[in-house]
């Protein structure tokens, strides 16, 4: 088993792939990017992965043409090469090699790297025992919906969270919260389930659609609407989502602890449902 690589048609080992310093993306951060997980062999949700790549690449006037079932067939392919089986699946586009001038350039092809690690889940005293967060002022621009390279601001609140000892840094914005540096995030008000409307400060998280799409399947009320900074604080229960970290409980926001400070049942039947449903996860 070992690390795979793709650039622009090949396959190698990952360490062996080179990338031009005149990238686009290593010089602008002009580029869109996805993460998908495969487990047990199987890339999962890779369609809504699929659907949001090429529309953050349109949303940014990115031409690129690669036909979804050559994408499938990518995706595989690489797996298969690289043995694992529980998966991570890094894919980017870029506008490609230029000399360095902002403006596109007149003319050249897209890059198109994608590389094949393995999986390393949470250790389940994180994912079951849950997490605390901090929040942060969200300094990102309002096209938070296109899953484009550019993450400073999130790494900046990443490592912050990092300095305070915490898992994840929530973004508010204007005293609303919008989510995570690379998660969603849902409360749980008065029993309903509630996560922030996918809208410009928000990237429309494939995790955060399954989850939303299980609860209903269980009858559970969930709501898209606004979480305001002090409803997250007096919330009954906090979880985070994203494809790496499924769904996984907050249990302190700022030093203060979410309820009793230990994962919620809501938290916990979803939790459970999700892993349930993803190793269900069949090549269709
Ligand atoms: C800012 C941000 N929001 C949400 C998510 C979760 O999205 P998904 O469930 O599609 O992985 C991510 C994942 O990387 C992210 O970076």
């Amino acid at each position: 088993m070992t690390d795979i690589g793709y650039l622009n048609g090949q396959f190698a080992p990952l360490e062996e792939i080179k990338i031009s310093p005149d990238d686009r993306g290593f010089l602008f951060g002009d580029g869109v990017y996805e993460v998908i997980r495969a487990y047990h062999g199987v890339p999962a949700f890779w369609g809504e992965h699929f659907a949001r790549l090429v529309r953050s690449a349109r949303e940014i006037q990115l031409a690129f043409s690669l036909e979804q079932t050559d994408f499938q067939r990518l995706l595989l392919s690489g797996l298969q090469r690289s043995g694992y089986q529980e998966g991570k699946i890094y894919i980017q586009v870029t506008r490609g090699v230029a000399p360095r001038e902002h403006a596109f350039p007149s003319k050249g092809e897209p890059t198109v790297f994608l590389s094949f690690r393995k999986m390393v889940a949470l250790p389940m005293e994180v994912s079951q025992g849950g997490v605390s967060v901090i929040t942060c002022p969200d300094i990102r621009w309002d096209r938070c919906d296109i899953k484009s390279l550019n993450l400073l601001p999130n790494v900046l609140a990443k490592q912050k969270a990092r300095e305070a000892k915490a898992f994840e840094a929530i973004f508010v914005r204007e005293g609303w919260v919008s989510e995570g540096a690379t998660s969603n995030i849902f409360a749980v008000k008065d029993g309903v389930i509630i996560t922030p409307e996918r809208n410009h400060f928000v990237l429309a998280g494939v995790t955060q659609q399954q989850v939303v799409t299980l609860a209903r399947a269980k009858g559970m009320d969930v709501q898209f609407r606004p979480i305001s900074i002090s409803d997250l604080l007096q919330s009954e229960e906090v979880f985070l989502v994203g494809t790496t970290i499924e769904v996984l409980p907050v249990i302190q926001i700022n030093g203060e602890p979410v309820r009793d400070g230990t994962p919620g049942p809501i938290t916990t039947t979803l939790q459970k449902q999700f892993g349930a449903y993803v190793s269900d996860l069949t090549l269709s």
